[in-house]
């Protein structure tokens, strides 16, 4: 049963397990950009594309708001709650390349993006060719000038990556057509920090023919600036082309021209879970610049955007009911899992309710047989007592029946024989040999009497036949007949009689005698000569006891609880007497409505204590005559 139930656990839990393990692992992607702008929306948009279509990822982006100490917690924060990768843009590459070594060193891989550090101490780097884009943007300067270009620049962010290569690659561009750059300055990314650099800028060269901004921000910045200061002739370009801002400035002709700076989010996804996965992937990728984004590309660049945004958009419903399949089907997967361990369970139960069930019938059968076994047995020794008591019976009818034919010769041959004892003109020959003959006679008749007596006893109808008895007197009688036994066999024979009046009471003469001849016969059957044998009585609150006490073999433990029993002999291989002796003392003495007790221990001697109650003849209440009913066998 134990162990089943072990089995019935094990199955349930791995059914459980199953289900729970049908989730995989999902990897935890970190994205730390610099700052928040169009450019980097347009690039967390495509990061989250990308994601959706990877079920065993998710990313959770952060923005610094071009601040190092922001962008360094970020940082932290990533590695410290066990993202599997981070992807960094750091705003500046001096400040945050010790945070991305000490990550990248402590076994957290690093993707760089966009911006650089100082140093190779990450995983992967995916950047774009901003010398190039540098250079495009000089060559387009130049064509769309007459005259050869004279160049404001609104530098980025001075120690960050992409602004110095911005500069590089259009300034020895621009100088190779023939161009110069009259005014360079940082706007660090910004629209309002670029406005009054412009400003003053314009002021300090009003022969700037162009003004070349690292962003599409600080582009506008300076196309609003020109227009205050009424120089709609100088011509403005930028870099980006993030739909919403730049190419929407160079269709409103805010700008003449910007230059597409490849955001490429997917990418960064895909480098992200090869690299997780221990998959191949590129460790250095440049991304090739594009061209130019001007009023002839503009409209169709803008159109082309809104159909992705607009896919982009049925593209998250779709995910979102994907999902929602998916969790549908997850908590319909985990309920089929659990119906299964429900259904084992069920099986479970029931195989142990019918195992219980077989076990208890099996059970009841074999009580059931086991009772019939008994009843048989039962009915056999109850078929078997009755053919017992039947034979008892016929046999007792015949002991009676031979008792009563005995008793009338008996009694005639006692008679003569008594006379005869008593005669005075016999030889001592003779007359020794006619007392052996009375004494004889008179043992017959007494165990004719016993045998008649106990039959009367078996059939209820033993008598009583009361009569007023100085029991002190009567003692001392029967005591006579046994000294002379007792002093042939050195047997120490005593009396002790209480002092006072003298006990007299109603009792049955012949039966009373008969309770007191078989105690002490008994007492001299079972004393050893040279043992004692002391008689006592008293008399206490209306109540006589009369005690005899021996010091012979006593009786066993096992027989003291039987002796009054009829037929019951101590000693069943050399049985001393006919066993109906104490029976029938004991009936005698139930007739007086007294009792009868015995106290023994073997080698030691025993007590026969019998108590009567005191009543006398006048007592109203005491019958003359009573029958006993012997207890049934
Ligand atoms: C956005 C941005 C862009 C620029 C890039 C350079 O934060 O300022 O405008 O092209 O960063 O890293």
């Amino acid at each position: 049963m134990k162990k089943l139930s072990i089995y019935l656990f094990i199955i349930t839990f791995l059914t459980t397990a199953l289900a729970a393990c049908s989730d995989s692992r999902i990897y935890k992607i970190g994205v730390s950009q610099c700052s928040q702008d169009d450019w980097r929306s347009k690039m967390n948009d495509e990061i989250n594309r990308e994601i959706m279509l990877h079920e065993d990822a998710e990313v959770e982006i952060h923005s610094a708001d071009d601040s190092n100490p922001k962008q360094i917690s970020d940082i932290r924060y990533f590695a410290d709650n066990g993202f599997d990768i981070i992807i960094v843009s750091p705003n500046e590459a001096q400040a945050l390349t010790p945070i991305i070594k000490e990550v990248y060193e402590s076994g957290i891989p690093v993707i760089i993006f966009d911006r650089n550090i100082i140093g190779d101490s990450y995983t992967a780097h995916i950047g774009v060719d901003d010398k190039s884009i540098g250079r495009e943007a000089a060559h387009y300067a130049f064509h769309i000038l007459t005259e050869p270009p004279k160049v404001i620049e609104i530098y980025g962010l001075r120690g960050s990556t992409p602004a110095e290569n911005r500069h590089n690659g259009f300034a020895n561009e621009l100088t190779a057509v023939g161009g110069k750059i009259i005014a360079s300055e940082a706007g660090n990314w910004n629209k309002e920090e670029a406005i009054p650099i412009v400003d003053s800028l314009l002021k300090a060269h009003p022969e700037a023919n162009l003004i070349y901004a690292h962003n599409d921000r600080m582009a506008i910045a300076a196309s609003e600036i020109t227009r205050r200061h009424g120089r709609n002739d100088i011509k403005i370009i930028g870099i980006d082309a993030a739909p919403e801002i730049g190419i929407k400035a160079v269709a409103d002709s805010i700008i003449d021209a910007t230059f597409l700076y490849p955001t490429e989010g997917h990418r960064l996804i895909q480098t992200a879970l090869a690299i997780l996965k221990g998959e191949p992937y590129q460790r250095e990728v440049e991304i090739p610049a594009s061209s130019a984004v001007d009023l002839s590309n503009a409209d169709i660049l803008l159109l082309q955007n809104e159909t992705l945004t607009e896919e982009t958009r049925k593209m998250k419903l779709l995910k979102e009911k994907i999902d929602d399949y998916w969790a549908k089907h997850s908590s319909q997967t985990s309920l089929f899992y659990a119906s299964i361990a429900i259904i084992v369970l069920l099986f479970g139960v029931f195989f142990l309710v019918l195992r219980s069930f077989w076990q208890h019938r099996r059970h009841q059968m074999a009580l059931m047989e086991r009772n019939r076994l008994l009843e048989e047995q039962r009915d056999m020794q109850k078929s078997l007592n009755e053919k017992l008591q039947e034979a008892t019976q016929s046999k007792l009818m015949f002991f009676t029946n031979v008792s009563h034919d005995l008793r009338t010769p008996l009694t005639l041959i006692s008679e003569p024989v008594s006379q005869l004892a008593d005669a005075n003109n016999l030889t001592p020959q003779q007359h020794t040999l006619i007392k052996i003959a009375d004494k004889n006679v008179k043992i017959l008749r007494r165990l004719i009497n016993q045998i008649l007596d106990f039959r009367k006893y078996e059939n209820g109808k033993l008598d009583l036949h009361l009569s007023e008895i100085d029991f002190g007197h009567a003692i001392n009688e029967w005591m006579e007949s046994f000294y002379a036994v007792a002093r042939k066999r050195d047997i120490r024979l005593s009396l002790d009689t209480p002092a006072g009046a003298p006990v007299t009471g109603a009792f049955d003469a012949e039966k009373i005698e008969r309770i007191f001849f078989n105690l002490i016969s008994n007492a001299f059957k079972y004393t050893p000569d040279n043992g004692s044998i002391h008689v006592s009585y008293s008399v206490e609150n209306e109540r006589l006891t009369l005690k005899v006490a021996d010091t012979g073999e006593g009786i066993s433990e096992r027989d003291l609880g039987n002796i009054f029993d009829r037929f019951y002999q101590a000693d069943r291989i050399h049985p001393r007497g006919s066993g109906i002796g104490l029976s029938l003392v004991k009936a005698f003495v139930e007739l007086h409505g007294g009792t009868i007790s015995v106290k023994s221990a073997l080698n030691e001697g025993s007590v026969f204590t019998v108590e009567l109650p005191i009543r006398h003849i006048s007592d109203t209440t005491v019958a003359t005559e009573q029958n006993i009913t012997p207890p049934r066998m």
